[in-house]
Protein backbone atom coordinates (compact mmCIF):
# COMPACT_ATOMS: atom_id res chain seq x y z
CA UNK A 1 0.00 0.00 0.00
CA UNK A 2 1.31 3.08 -0.75
CA UNK A 3 0.72 6.52 1.37
CA UNK A 4 0.94 8.98 -1.47
CA UNK A 5 2.95 9.64 -4.22
CA UNK A 6 4.85 13.31 -5.28
CA UNK A 7 5.92 13.89 -8.57
CA UNK A 8 8.79 16.06 -9.80
CA UNK A 9 9.12 16.71 -13.53
CA UNK A 10 10.68 19.55 -15.94
CA UNK A 11 8.48 22.27 -17.23
CA UNK A 12 10.34 23.15 -19.92
CA UNK A 13 13.08 21.67 -22.46
CA UNK A 14 15.02 19.38 -19.89
CA UNK A 15 17.90 20.52 -17.59
CA UNK A 16 16.26 22.87 -15.24
CA UNK A 17 17.62 20.89 -12.01
CA UNK A 18 15.43 17.67 -11.49
CA UNK A 19 17.84 16.36 -10.17
CA UNK A 20 19.13 18.76 -7.10
CA UNK A 21 15.54 19.05 -6.52
CA UNK A 22 14.98 15.25 -6.31
CA UNK A 23 17.93 14.91 -3.86
CA UNK A 24 17.02 17.91 -1.71
CA UNK A 25 13.50 16.02 -1.37
CA UNK A 26 14.38 12.41 -1.08
CA UNK A 27 14.84 11.85 2.53
CA UNK A 28 11.27 12.56 2.92
CA UNK A 29 10.13 9.48 1.16
CA UNK A 30 10.34 5.62 1.18
CA UNK A 31 11.24 4.85 -2.15
CA UNK A 32 12.45 7.40 -5.35
CA UNK A 33 11.50 6.34 -8.81
CA UNK A 34 12.08 6.75 -12.56
CA UNK A 35 9.02 6.60 -14.97
CA UNK A 36 9.72 7.41 -18.50
CA UNK A 37 12.98 7.47 -20.21
CA UNK A 38 16.79 6.08 -20.55
CA UNK A 39 20.23 7.16 -20.47
CA UNK A 40 19.05 10.40 -22.50
CA UNK A 41 18.58 12.46 -19.20
CA UNK A 42 21.52 13.85 -16.92
CA UNK A 43 21.12 14.38 -13.22
CA UNK A 44 23.36 16.37 -11.72
CA UNK A 45 23.41 16.61 -7.77
CA UNK A 46 25.66 18.23 -5.32
CA UNK A 47 26.41 16.72 -2.11
CA UNK A 48 28.31 19.45 -0.16
CA UNK A 49 30.76 20.74 -2.89
CA UNK A 50 30.67 17.21 -4.80
CA UNK A 51 29.60 16.81 -8.29
CA UNK A 52 27.18 13.24 -8.78
CA UNK A 53 26.10 12.77 -12.47
CA UNK A 54 23.51 10.09 -13.00
CA UNK A 55 21.72 9.37 -16.32
CA UNK A 56 18.97 6.58 -15.53
CA UNK A 57 19.08 5.55 -11.70
CA UNK A 58 16.73 7.82 -9.84
CA UNK A 59 18.77 10.40 -7.04
CA UNK A 60 16.99 8.39 -4.05
CA UNK A 61 20.14 6.27 -4.11
CA UNK A 62 22.08 9.50 -2.95
CA UNK A 63 19.84 9.55 0.21
CA UNK A 64 20.14 6.00 1.13
CA UNK A 65 16.58 4.95 -0.73
CA UNK A 66 15.04 2.68 -2.63
CA UNK A 67 15.65 3.78 -6.09
CA UNK A 68 12.98 1.88 -8.77
CA UNK A 69 13.24 2.33 -12.85
CA UNK A 70 9.78 1.80 -13.48
CA UNK A 71 8.06 -0.21 -16.71
CA UNK A 72 8.02 2.80 -18.89
CA UNK A 73 11.71 3.04 -19.52
CA UNK A 74 14.30 1.82 -21.63
CA UNK A 75 17.58 0.89 -19.98
CA UNK A 76 21.21 0.34 -21.80
CA UNK A 77 22.31 -2.63 -19.71
CA UNK A 78 26.19 -1.87 -19.72
CA UNK A 79 25.65 1.83 -18.83
CA UNK A 80 23.11 0.64 -15.99
CA UNK A 81 26.46 -1.46 -14.59
CA UNK A 82 28.58 1.02 -15.47
CA UNK A 83 26.24 3.85 -12.91
CA UNK A 84 25.85 1.14 -10.15
CA UNK A 85 29.75 0.41 -10.13
CA UNK A 86 30.32 4.50 -10.13
CA UNK A 87 27.93 5.09 -7.72
CA UNK A 88 29.43 1.54 -5.80
CA UNK A 89 33.16 3.47 -6.09
CA UNK A 90 31.53 6.54 -4.46
CA UNK A 91 30.07 4.87 -1.42
CA UNK A 92 26.95 4.47 -2.14
CA UNK A 93 24.45 1.79 -1.16
CA UNK A 94 23.44 0.40 -4.57
CA UNK A 95 21.40 -2.82 -3.49
CA UNK A 96 18.86 0.18 -2.94
CA UNK A 97 18.26 0.17 -6.67
CA UNK A 98 16.35 -2.00 -8.65
CA UNK A 99 14.56 -1.98 -12.17
CA UNK A 100 11.34 -3.58 -13.33
CA UNK A 101 11.23 -6.60 -15.22
CA UNK A 102 9.01 -4.66 -17.81
CA UNK A 103 11.45 -2.04 -18.48
CA UNK A 104 13.08 -2.13 -21.94
CA UNK A 105 16.49 -3.24 -23.17
CA UNK A 106 18.56 -0.74 -25.66
CA UNK A 107 20.23 -2.41 -28.12
CA UNK A 108 23.19 -1.78 -29.93
CA UNK A 109 21.74 -1.64 -33.02
CA UNK A 110 19.09 0.92 -31.58
CA UNK A 111 21.93 2.71 -30.74
CA UNK A 112 23.35 2.75 -34.18
CA UNK A 113 20.45 3.91 -35.73
CA UNK A 114 19.93 6.71 -33.63
CA UNK A 115 23.46 7.53 -34.37
CA UNK A 116 23.10 7.16 -38.24
CA UNK A 117 19.89 7.93 -38.74
CA UNK A 118 18.14 10.35 -35.97
CA UNK A 119 21.56 12.34 -34.54
CA UNK A 120 22.01 14.73 -37.40
CA UNK A 121 17.95 15.39 -38.31
CA UNK A 122 16.51 15.54 -34.81
CA UNK A 123 19.43 16.77 -32.21
CA UNK A 124 18.95 13.13 -30.31
CA UNK A 125 21.12 12.28 -27.22
CA UNK A 126 22.47 9.18 -29.83
CA UNK A 127 21.44 6.53 -26.77
CA UNK A 128 19.04 4.66 -28.72
CA UNK A 129 15.78 5.78 -26.94
CA UNK A 130 13.50 5.91 -29.79
CA UNK A 131 14.69 2.71 -31.73
CA UNK A 132 13.89 0.75 -27.97
CA UNK A 133 10.60 3.07 -27.64
CA UNK A 134 9.69 1.82 -31.47
CA UNK A 135 10.90 -2.12 -30.95
CA UNK A 136 8.22 -1.78 -27.91
CA UNK A 137 5.77 -0.38 -29.90
CA UNK A 138 6.00 -2.87 -32.41
CA UNK A 139 6.03 -5.79 -29.71
CA UNK A 140 9.79 -7.23 -30.85
CA UNK A 141 11.66 -5.63 -27.43
CA UNK A 142 13.96 -7.21 -25.31
CA UNK A 143 12.66 -7.03 -21.90
CA UNK A 144 14.74 -6.69 -18.49
CA UNK A 145 13.66 -9.36 -16.75
CA UNK A 146 16.13 -11.54 -19.35
CA UNK A 147 18.98 -9.78 -18.89
CA UNK A 148 19.70 -8.00 -15.40
CA UNK A 149 20.65 -9.66 -12.42
CA UNK A 150 17.95 -10.85 -10.24
CA UNK A 151 19.36 -9.30 -7.58
CA UNK A 152 18.41 -5.99 -9.35
CA UNK A 153 14.92 -6.33 -10.37
CA UNK A 154 12.20 -4.75 -8.82
CA UNK A 155 8.82 -7.31 -7.19
CA UNK A 156 6.39 -4.71 -8.38
CA UNK A 157 5.44 -3.17 -5.13
CA UNK A 158 5.43 0.49 -4.40
CA UNK A 159 5.48 1.17 -0.39
CA UNK A 160 5.04 4.15 1.86
CA UNK A 161 5.71 7.61 0.51
CA UNK A 162 6.93 7.84 -3.50
CA UNK A 163 8.41 10.43 -5.17
CA UNK A 164 8.08 9.78 -8.97
CA UNK A 165 11.55 11.94 -10.82
CA UNK A 166 10.98 12.63 -14.43
CA UNK A 167 13.51 12.90 -16.79
CA UNK A 168 13.27 15.49 -19.96
CA UNK A 169 10.35 17.91 -19.87
CA UNK A 170 7.10 19.52 -20.50
CA UNK A 171 7.89 20.67 -24.48
CA UNK A 172 9.59 17.17 -25.11
CA UNK A 173 6.89 15.27 -24.71
CA UNK A 174 5.64 12.58 -26.88
CA UNK A 175 1.95 14.18 -26.60
CA UNK A 176 2.74 17.55 -25.52
CA UNK A 177 5.83 18.65 -26.75
CA UNK A 178 6.76 20.50 -30.25
CA UNK A 179 6.73 16.65 -32.13
CA UNK A 180 9.05 15.71 -33.65
CA UNK A 181 11.43 17.98 -31.11
CA UNK A 182 10.59 15.68 -28.35
CA UNK A 183 11.71 12.42 -27.38
CA UNK A 184 9.99 9.56 -27.36
CA UNK A 185 8.18 9.18 -23.99
CA UNK A 186 5.61 10.30 -21.55
CA UNK A 187 7.13 13.36 -19.62
CA UNK A 188 4.50 14.71 -17.56
CA UNK A 189 2.69 14.08 -14.40
CA UNK A 190 -0.49 11.50 -16.24
CA UNK A 191 2.57 8.90 -17.10
CA UNK A 192 3.68 8.53 -13.19
CA UNK A 193 1.12 6.40 -13.11
CA UNK A 194 2.90 3.80 -15.29
CA UNK A 195 4.65 3.19 -12.41
CA UNK A 196 1.51 1.55 -10.35
CA UNK A 197 -0.51 3.54 -8.59
CA UNK A 198 -3.77 5.23 -9.25
CA UNK A 199 -3.60 8.83 -10.08
CA UNK A 200 -5.91 9.40 -6.44
CA UNK A 201 -2.94 9.17 -4.91
CA UNK A 202 -1.35 11.63 -6.26
CA UNK A 203 -0.82 14.65 -3.93
CA UNK A 204 1.82 16.89 -5.26
CA UNK A 205 2.99 18.11 -8.43
CA UNK A 206 6.44 19.78 -8.47
CA UNK A 207 6.94 21.59 -11.57
CA UNK A 208 11.08 22.63 -12.32
CA UNK A 209 11.55 25.22 -14.39
CA UNK A 210 14.77 27.70 -14.93
CA UNK A 211 15.29 31.59 -15.18
CA UNK A 212 15.77 31.11 -18.58
CA UNK A 213 15.41 28.76 -21.37
CA UNK A 214 17.79 26.44 -22.62
CA UNK A 215 17.38 23.17 -25.52
CA UNK A 216 20.06 20.99 -26.39
CA UNK A 217 19.80 19.55 -29.24
CA UNK A 218 17.66 20.13 -32.95
CA UNK A 219 14.62 22.66 -32.31
CA UNK A 220 13.32 25.61 -34.97
CA UNK A 221 12.18 27.16 -31.41
CA UNK A 222 16.09 27.44 -30.95
CA UNK A 223 17.73 28.98 -34.23
CA UNK A 224 21.49 29.41 -34.02
CA UNK A 225 20.67 33.10 -34.60
CA UNK A 226 20.56 33.00 -31.11
CA UNK A 227 24.45 32.72 -30.56
CA UNK A 228 24.37 36.24 -32.08
CA UNK A 229 23.03 37.89 -28.83
CA UNK A 230 26.10 38.11 -26.56
CA UNK A 231 23.98 38.36 -23.76
CA UNK A 232 22.72 34.98 -24.49
CA UNK A 233 26.05 33.26 -25.20
CA UNK A 234 27.37 34.43 -22.01
CA UNK A 235 24.86 32.92 -20.53
CA UNK A 236 25.86 29.78 -21.80
CA UNK A 237 28.93 30.09 -20.18
CA UNK A 238 27.70 31.53 -16.75
CA UNK A 239 25.01 28.73 -16.62
CA UNK A 240 27.53 25.86 -17.38
CA UNK A 241 24.54 25.43 -20.33
CA UNK A 242 27.01 21.93 -21.51
CA UNK A 243 24.84 18.81 -22.36
CA UNK A 244 25.23 15.94 -18.98
CA UNK A 245 24.73 13.39 -21.77
CA UNK A 246 26.42 14.69 -24.77
CA UNK A 247 28.37 17.41 -23.32
CA UNK A 248 26.57 19.76 -25.86
CA UNK A 249 26.27 23.38 -26.06
CA UNK A 250 22.92 24.03 -24.99
CA UNK A 251 21.33 26.92 -26.85
CA UNK A 252 19.71 29.36 -24.43
CA UNK A 253 16.94 31.83 -24.56
CA UNK A 254 15.08 34.63 -22.77
CA UNK A 255 12.32 32.45 -20.28
CA UNK A 256 9.38 32.56 -22.63
CA UNK A 257 6.64 32.83 -20.26
CA UNK A 258 3.61 32.33 -21.85
CA UNK A 259 4.65 28.72 -22.23
CA UNK A 260 5.66 28.43 -18.50
CA UNK A 261 2.02 29.28 -17.63
CA UNK A 262 1.03 27.24 -20.28
CA UNK A 263 3.34 23.84 -19.40
CA UNK A 264 1.65 24.68 -14.86
CA UNK A 265 -1.80 24.73 -16.15
CA UNK A 266 -1.80 21.85 -18.28
CA UNK A 267 0.14 19.58 -15.73
CA UNK A 268 -1.64 20.64 -12.63
CA UNK A 269 1.73 21.94 -10.92
CA UNK A 270 1.29 22.68 -7.07
CA UNK A 271 4.67 23.79 -6.69
CA UNK A 272 6.32 25.76 -8.66
CA UNK A 273 10.60 26.16 -8.51
CA UNK A 274 12.16 28.39 -10.33
CA UNK A 275 15.94 27.82 -10.62
CA UNK A 276 19.26 29.66 -11.57
CA UNK A 277 18.32 32.84 -10.35
CA UNK A 278 22.10 33.23 -9.40
CA UNK A 279 22.50 32.74 -12.55
CA UNK A 280 20.37 35.61 -14.51
CA UNK A 281 21.97 37.72 -11.77
CA UNK A 282 25.24 37.27 -12.38
CA UNK A 283 24.29 38.52 -16.24
CA UNK A 284 22.98 40.93 -14.81
CA UNK A 285 20.11 41.21 -17.70
CA UNK A 286 16.38 40.59 -17.29
CA UNK A 287 14.49 40.04 -19.68
CA UNK A 288 11.32 37.75 -20.07
CA UNK A 289 9.51 36.91 -23.48
CA UNK A 290 5.87 37.32 -23.86
CA UNK A 291 3.56 37.02 -26.28
CA UNK A 292 1.28 40.22 -26.61
CA UNK A 293 -1.24 40.75 -29.43
CA UNK A 294 0.12 37.37 -30.81
CA UNK A 295 3.69 38.89 -31.21
CA UNK A 296 6.66 38.04 -29.26
CA UNK A 297 7.77 40.51 -27.18
CA UNK A 298 10.10 41.33 -24.38
CA UNK A 299 10.00 42.60 -21.36
CA UNK A 300 13.03 44.41 -19.74
CA UNK A 301 13.73 44.79 -16.01
CA UNK A 302 16.04 47.15 -13.62
CA UNK A 303 16.54 44.20 -11.00
CA UNK A 304 16.39 40.45 -10.22
CA UNK A 305 13.25 41.23 -7.70
CA UNK A 306 11.23 43.25 -10.05
CA UNK A 307 11.30 40.28 -12.90
CA UNK A 308 10.74 37.48 -9.50
CA UNK A 309 7.94 39.87 -9.40
CA UNK A 310 6.50 39.66 -12.12
CA UNK A 311 6.80 35.57 -12.35
CA UNK A 312 5.21 35.40 -9.58
CA UNK A 313 2.32 37.89 -10.20
CA UNK A 314 1.62 35.56 -13.13
CA UNK A 315 1.80 32.11 -11.50
CA UNK A 316 0.72 32.45 -8.12
CA UNK A 317 -2.64 32.06 -8.78
CA UNK A 318 -2.43 28.48 -10.09
CA UNK A 319 0.49 27.44 -7.89
CA UNK A 320 2.91 27.95 -4.84
CA UNK A 321 6.23 29.80 -6.39
CA UNK A 322 9.87 29.25 -5.14
CA UNK A 323 12.50 31.26 -6.64
CA UNK A 324 16.15 29.37 -6.23
CA UNK A 325 19.63 30.46 -6.37
CA UNK A 326 21.77 27.98 -5.47
CA UNK A 327 23.23 25.04 -6.65
CA UNK A 328 22.78 22.04 -3.82
CA UNK A 329 19.49 23.47 -1.67
CA UNK A 330 15.96 24.51 -2.37
P1 LIG B 1 17.21 15.64 -18.54
O1 LIG B 1 16.44 14.56 -17.84
C1 LIG B 1 17.70 17.97 -22.18
C2 LIG B 1 16.52 16.09 -25.96
C3 LIG B 1 17.63 15.88 -26.98
C4 LIG B 1 16.82 16.01 -28.28
C5 LIG B 1 15.49 15.34 -27.93
C6 LIG B 1 15.38 13.89 -28.36
O2 LIG B 1 18.65 15.70 -18.19
O3 LIG B 1 16.53 16.96 -18.46
P2 LIG B 1 16.41 11.63 -27.42
O4 LIG B 1 17.84 11.18 -27.28
O5 LIG B 1 15.65 11.67 -26.14
O6 LIG B 1 15.68 10.89 -28.51
O7 LIG B 1 16.52 13.15 -27.95
O8 LIG B 1 15.39 15.41 -26.51
N1 LIG B 1 16.77 15.52 -24.63
C7 LIG B 1 17.12 16.24 -23.55
N2 LIG B 1 17.41 17.55 -23.41
N3 LIG B 1 17.72 17.18 -21.08
C8 LIG B 1 17.39 15.88 -21.19
O9 LIG B 1 17.22 15.12 -20.09
C9 LIG B 1 17.12 15.33 -22.46
N4 LIG B 1 16.80 14.10 -22.92
C10 LIG B 1 16.58 14.24 -24.24
O10 LIG B 1 18.62 16.87 -26.89
O11 LIG B 1 16.55 17.36 -28.56
MG1 LIG C 1 19.86 17.09 -17.47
Amino acid sequence: MIDYADIIFGLAWGDEGKGKISNAISKNYDMVCRWNGGPNAGHTVYLGDKKYKTHIIPCGVFQNKLSVIGPNCVVNVDKFFDEINYLKYEGFDTSLIKVSEKAHIITQEHINYDLKVLKEKLGTTGQGIAPAYADKMLRVGKLAKDFIDKQYLWDGELKGKILCEGAQSFWLDINYGDYPYVTSSETLPYSACSLGFSPKKIRSIIGVAKIYDSKSGVDPLFPNSLLEDSALVKLIELGQEYGTTTKRKRLVNWLDLNRLISAVRKSGVTNLIINKCDTLEALNLFKIKVEYKNQPQLIEFDCLNSMKKYIFDHLSPYCEVIFSGNKSII
